[in-house]
């Protein structure tokens, strides 16, 4: 029988110390707070939600009414047409979420065991299985303190005549620096697939992110730019890497002949119900990305006085979504450490949540990545968390957290 990995802070020594508080309730309506007197729909201010505004219920209506409501139809070849034009590729494959695309894109190499993937420390869970779901093993590289992405000098130093691919990822919607990393990749043949998962319409020296690599791999999970509930897309301008996804998302079956299988497939696919959602979507990311970036500049004004508090770096070269508004806390500088500063924030009806925690720090990869540490990854880890970053967040609410943020350290 499997058995989840047990880790006791004890075991993880001083790593102990960069692992988040348990998670604070939300609890106070912050209507009921008197000097925020601009009521709001909401009675907390929640850390993300999606934005259904456009035509999501009336194509959602036709693919019921057309009795298309599985993995064919019109819409999923819409949407799959539409966001692969957005991003620049003349290729996009959806599928079932933002994991089975980054295995799927994976899967396409042919990758397994033997093989050795480089992927950033400071990332969610998801980027790293999708390698250990191929047999494949993951490298680990630290984040530069700049702009909290891939640290390249890091990448050149850990390629070996083992490594196949390189799996930057545009953490928290800024995209990664893809043309240091694209000439270290293409030096030596290594193939270089982006997770873009949180950087819908992210662009990098002007040109988009899903276009920046061998492939691209989305997330359309309900906290991301543009959601279908859950789903995934892969974006690329390899035919081979097109075809061959398309076939494994669905069994593998053959075009020869029906239940012919000449490769492991799997059953990744997306239903046209989640493709209606998402091209409702995509026909809203340009409005989306900009109530992001509003949001975040609403956001820098109002906190980045504030001793202690560093607000998300954005680089001169990249065009960053935010798709989740992250600060740094100082704990001397600012008064209090990045827990007690969620607990306040909670206490007063604002949702939060801690930045990744690394993965060299998960039980589940502990004994593989024993003994190595990620200096920068950790300081995110320890002092990092995001404020509410939806794209329907107003004026008030963005002033009301700030104001949280200012006051309570006092
Ligand atoms: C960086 C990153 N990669 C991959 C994923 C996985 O996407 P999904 O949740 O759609 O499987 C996420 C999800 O949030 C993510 O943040």
């Amino acid at each position: 029988m499997l058995k989840p990995v047990e880790l006791s802070l004890e075991e993880m020594g001083e790593l102990a110390a960069i692992i988040p508080a348990a998670e604070p309730e939300v609890t106070i309506s912050y209507q009921a707070i008197p000097r925020f007197d601009q009521p709001s729909r909401r009675s907390i201010i929640p850390v993300c939600e999606p934005t259904l505004q456009g035509n999501e219920l009336k194509y959602v209506q036709q693919a019921v009414e057309t009795n298309w409501i599985s993995s064919m139809g019109s819409f999923i070849r819409d949407f799959e047409t539409g966001f692969a034009e957005y991003c620049g590729t003349h290729y996009g494959i959806a599928c079932a979420n933002g994991t089975v695309a980054l295995h799927l894109a994976l899967a396409t190499l042919g990758l397994g065991p033997g093989d050795e993937v480089i992927l950033p420390a400071f990332t969610m869970i998801a980027t790293i299985n999708a390698v250990t779901y191929c047999g494949a093993t993951p490298v680990l590289v630290d984040s530069e303190a700049a702009y909290w992405q891939m640290d390249m000098n890091q990448v050149a130093d850990k390629i070996t005549a083992r490594t196949k691919a390189i799996l930057p990822v545009h953490t928290y919607g800024h995209p990664v620096d893809m043309d240091a990393l694209n000439q270290i990749a293409a030096r030596r043949g290594i193939w270089v697939i982006e997770d873009a998962a949180e950087a819908h319409g992210a662009e990098y020296k002007g040109r988009r992110a899903g276009g920046l690599g061998v492939a691209g791999c989305f997330s359309f999970y309900g906290n991301k730019l543009i959601t279908t509930g859950e789903g995934g897309m892969i974006t690329t301008d390899d035919k081979e890497i097109a075809h061959l996804a398309w076939n494994l998302r669905d069994h593998a079956f053959s075009e020869e002949r029906h239940f012919w299988h000449k490769l492991v497939g799997y059953n990744y696919r997306m239903t046209n119900l989640q493709g209606a959602l998402g091209l409702a979507q995509l026909e809203q990311l340009d409005d989306l990305v900009a109530a992001r970036r509003r949001n975040a500049a609403h956001y820098t004004r109002l906190l980045s006085d504030i001793p202690g508090i560093t607000t998300p770096p954005e680089a001169s070269w990249a065009k960053s979504v935010f798709w989740m508004y992250g600060i740094l806390v100082d704990a001397q500088a600012y008064g209090m450490n990045r827990d007690q500063l969620r607990r306040a924030l909670a206490d007063r009806g604002v949702e939060t949540r801690t930045f990744f925690i690394p993965m060299h720090c998960q039980p589940v990869y502990w004994q593989r990545f024993l003994g190595q540490r990620y200096p920068v990854a950790e300081r995110l880890c320890r002092d990092g968390f995001y404020l509410p970053s939806a794209s329907s967040l107003n004026p008030e609410e963005i002033d009301y957290v700030a104001g949280v943020i200012r006051e309570v350290c006092q």
